[in-house]
């Protein structure tokens, strides 16, 4: 799956979740998290993030592998949600996006 890493962080342009054809990149507080059971790796949403937040997963600056566990947990905990149009804003992170400094980008 892709995975969205840090630079999204507070910033959350959101130009990616109108690229994505299965609607799987859903909103939380700080960040977007890409569903990796949902996700079909179509790469649409990459090229369009303004702050290149976005790799697939095997790509991921070292620094920032952990944005995929991150994004495996999030959705172990708020489910598979059926869509993110639907699901709207969820209104909190993962605990370690949460932690995250405020002036982190
Ligand atoms: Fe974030 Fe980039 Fe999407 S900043 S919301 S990953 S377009
Ligand atoms: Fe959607 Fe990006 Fe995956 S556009 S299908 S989240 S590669």
């Amino acid at each position: 799956a892709y995975v969205i890493a840090e630079p999204c962080v507070d910033v959350k342009d959101k130009a990616c979740v109108d690229e994505c054809p299965v609607d799987c990149i859903y909103e939380g507080q700080r960040t977007l998290y890409i569903n990796p059971n949902e996700c079909v790796d179509c790469g649409a949403c990459e090229p369009v993030c303004p702050t290149e937040a976005i790799f697939y997963e095997d790509d991921l600056p070292e620094d920032w592998t952990w944005y995929k566990d991150a994004a495996v947990s999030f959705f172990a905990e708020v489910g598979d949600l059926g869509g993110a149009t639907a699901a709207g804003s969820i209104g909190h992170d993962e605990p370690r996006v949460a932690a995250l400094p405020a002036d982190i980008n």
